[in-house]
């Protein structure tokens, strides 16, 4: 029997305990990796083309390849781990006044089991970085079934160098299994799995919405997230200000019309294999595929879309260096549109 795609099920407003959808969505979640019922916004998502790339390169052990190609590999690898950190800061007109200044590291896609080694690139990174807290949007390991311990190392490593007094929020990626909840959850990590959480600072709130990715496991679950995002989980007061974490970019329209004012994505790589000139020779996105890097703006909502710190498939990149990012907010007297520019440059630019 095919599995039918409850949407309009789960647009029915949420009435339940935050345990109950949190297990419903589990349920539903294990049901799309077990039987590959994988969905985007625009309808039934295939991965075949993938499986066959994956087959194809994991024919070649990487890890023992002749000399002159193992040293190649030995170089594009270490060079791919070598990510930068790229400041950037958002002017957001709706942005609480107790806000202006509140600081974020993005951290986004590090594929930890397919490059070994890359938590050490990230903790050197964000050595001295002072942020207010964390977000990740996805993407912990490369291979959907890894064992925990690919990711829990890494992250534990990550954790245990930096300190954010309002802590380390995430979402999933499609490359990460529902399993991967409870292990982030012991690690001290809230995941919002469609769900809100609200950060307080001197009477001002803002509220944090995460939803499932929405690229391979979009469901109504996350339209009811993203349309009731003023409940926060905890019960906690609801903010003033809403940001969105998502895997993928693609529900911009969504959050714009739901008066998101920042969106915080990731998934694309931008490229991650690209021309010299750095362009993408393929964007991961089926809808809004202008937001494949960087800040954008869509119809007064900010966005920013992370090109991540890792690699999927191949552990390396060409000519898009991996980045973990620091997002500045401040409070914009304009009222008329979010602008984001670059703080500074990168602090660690290759030698
Ligand atoms: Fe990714």
């Amino acid at each position: 029997m095919n599995f039918q795609y409850p949407i309009e099920a789960a647009l029915e407003p949420a009435d339940g305990e935050a345990a109950d959808l949190r297990a419903a969505w589990r349920e539903l979640r294990a049901h799309m990796e077990d039987s590959g019922s994988l969905h985007s916004f625009n309808g039934p998502k295939s991965t075949s083309k993938l499986h066959v790339f994956r087959r194809f390169v994991s024919m070649f052990n990487l890890d023992n390849l002749p000399s002159p190609l193992s040293r190649l590999h030995d170089y594009l690898v270490a060079r791919t781990r070598d990510i930068a950190l790229v400041e950037h800061r958002i002017s957001l007109p709706r942005l609480p006044p107790q806000f202006d200044g509140y600081r974020l590291v993005h951290l986004s896609d590090p594929h930890f089991d397919s490059l070994p080694g890359l938590e050490d690139s990230i903790c050197e990174r964000l050595s001295g970085v002072n942020a207010d807290a964390m977000v990740i949007t996805g993407d912990l390991v490369d291979r959907f079934f890894a064992p925990a311990e690919c990711y829990a190392g890494p992250l534990k490593k990550i954790l245990g160098s930096t300190r954010f007094r309002d802590g380390v929020f995430a979402v999933l990626g499609n490359h990460d299994s529902w399993k991967c909840v409870e292990v982030l959850e012991s690690l001290g990590i809230r995941v919002l799995v469609n769900e809100s959480a609200a950060i307080t600072r001197d009477g001002g709130s803002i509220t944090v919405t995460g939803i499932d990715d929405p690229s391979y496991f979009y469901t109504g679950e996350i339209l009811r997230a993203l349309r009731h995002s003023s409940g926060d989980s905890t019960g906690s007061s609801t903010g003033e200000f809403k940001v969105l974490l998502a895997h993928s970019p693609d529900l911009a329209d969504l959050a714009r019309d739901q008066g998101y004012g920042l969106y915080l994505a990731g998934h694309t790589h931008g490229g991650q294999i690209c021309l010299p000139n750095g362009k993408a020779l393929h964007v991961s996105l089926e809808r809004f595929r202008d937001f494949g890097e960087g800040p954008w703006n869509h119809d007064g909502m900010a966005g920013f879309t992370n090109i991540g710190a890792g690699t999927s498939i191949l552990p390396y990149r060409l000519f898009k260096r991996g980045e973990v990012v620091t997002l500045t907010l401040r409070r914009s007297q304009d009222p008329s549109s979010p602008v984001s520019s670059p703080e500074s440059s990168p602090e660690h630019p290759r030698e």
